[in-house]
């Protein structure tokens, strides 16, 4: 249980004053104080999981001043009210000389709601404790400055790894203008992902399959090339397993595509098509008749079309190409994490398809590292979480 905020001198409800270049960071004894309720507006935070794009999730506790509960709010998705005013709302009076504690420091800029800051001040909270500083150019530390520079006492740092560990998505997509990109695959024992003459399902079991049913409802886009759609004809929604259905992209330099695939019905989820000027008159013609959306881009690579993904307000993109797609993905920095599922199975067979194409290796010792965050059982197939090495080349 938080102890009572210690109010100073001076300062609208005794606030304490506090010089604007007094330290922000908490002290361990200070961290430790406030961690338990830190992780509750933790667990709020992941209440929006999903469905906050281009927003951070966000989750917020505040306290009265006699260190009780009195509102506690998360940031449920973009356009709706940020995390603070929900908690605010809830405390109503009781937020006067209180404590709110938020995972993300308050934005302090107009968007699409009013700046969380001024909300903060106008309800007399008197101390703000923030796990992390929100790396958005338009807040960089200003909303926690100005907090100070009316008599809040500020507090940073507290659980600052597990809020950053949570939003690293949009942190990601903040510092690069670019998505995370998490790259997928299923393979057999053996490496394979499909037989010579293209059969790959499935390889992997049922509960593998609805494990990626629920991360495409958690990711903002999921990306395929133009050859597993004409293999596969994929839905790659999820199935009614994720908060909501991801936005289905097509990337193919000829648009040599069949009329009829899952993916041109637009009811269970949208779906765009990018391509390069090279792209044929007569398949841009029939994605029009289709009513399919099309993105050219001068040039068309992983790079650009996370770029432009990123303009659409995408924090993290599910890789799910065939080969050559995901090696180009790799070789340029486009993918953060990898979910490999490996099932007991043998495929065999030289010519059968593995899931990465040419990475330009000479030397086996040139390959690129990852860290092994996990590996989770999944009915009979394992699934293994990396994530990419810093220092490494791909970023
Ligand atoms: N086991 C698994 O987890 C898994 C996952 C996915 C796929 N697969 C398998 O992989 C096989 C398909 O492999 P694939 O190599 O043909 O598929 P792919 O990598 O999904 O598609 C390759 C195509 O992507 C497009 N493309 C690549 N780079 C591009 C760029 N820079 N700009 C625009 N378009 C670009 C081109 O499409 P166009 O030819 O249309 O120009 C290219 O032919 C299937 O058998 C499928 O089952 C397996």
């Amino acid at each position: 249980m938080a102890q009572p905020a210690r109010l100073g001198r001076g300062g609208r409800w005794g606030r304490r004053r506090l010089s604007p270049a007094a330290p922000l960071q908490a002290t361990a004894e200070q961290a430790a104080r406030w961690r338990p309720w830190m992780q509750r507006a933790l667990q709020l935070a992941v209440l929006g999981q999903g469905r906050t794009s281009p927003n951070p999730m966000v989750g917020c506790v505040v306290l009265d001043a006699g260190g009780q509960l009195a509102g506690e709010g998360f940031h449920a998705q973009a356009g709706l009210p940020h995390a603070e005013v929900g908690a605010l709302r809830q405390a109503g009076e009781r937020g006067k000389g209180g404590t709110a504690i938020v995972t993300l420091e308050p934005c302090c800029h107009h968007g699409r709601t009013p700046p969380c800051s001024q909300a903060l001040l106008a309800a007399g909270i008197g101390r703000v404790v923030v796990a992390m500083v929100d790396p958005d150019p338009r807040v960089a530390g200003q909303g926690l400055a100005q907090l100070r520079a009316a008599g809040v006492e500020v507090l940073a740092g507290v659980c600052g790894a597990e809020a950053r560990q949570l939003n690293r998505a949009f942190i990601h997509r903040v510092t690069t203008g670019r998505p995370l990109g998490i790259l997928k695959w299923a393979m057999s024992l053996d490496g394979r992902t499909a037989l010579p003459n293209g059969s790959s399902q499935w390889i992997s079991g049922p509960e593998a399959r609805a494990w990626v049913h629920r991360l495409r409802g958690q990711v903002d886009a999921v990306i395929v090339g133009g050859g597993t759609l004409r293999a596969d004809d994929p839905l790659l929604t999820s199935r009614g397993l994720g908060p909501r259905e991801p936005l289905r992209v097509v990337l193919s330099r000829t648009l040599d595509l069949p009329p009829q695939r899952q993916l041109w019905d637009q009811g269970p989820a949208p779906t765009l098509v990018v391509h390069g000027p090279e792209a044929s008159a007569l398949g841009r013609q029939q994605l029009d008749q289709l009513g399919v959306e099309r993105l050219e881009l001068d040039l068309c690579t992983p790079l650009t079309v996370l770029a432009a993904l990123a303009q659409r307000g995408c924090n993290q993109v599910l890789w799910e190409c065939g080969p050559p797609l995901a090696a180009e993905a790799l070789g340029q920095g486009c993918v953060q994490q990898l979910a490999a599922v490996i099932a007991p199975k043998l495929l065999g067979g030289v010519a059968a398809r593995t899931p990465l194409g040419d990475l330009g290796l000479v030397d086996v010792n040139g390959a690129q590292q990852w860290d092994l965050q996990g590996v989770e059982r999944l009915g009979v197939d394992w699934l293994w979480h990396l994530n990419n090495s810093p220092g490494e080349i791909h970023p």
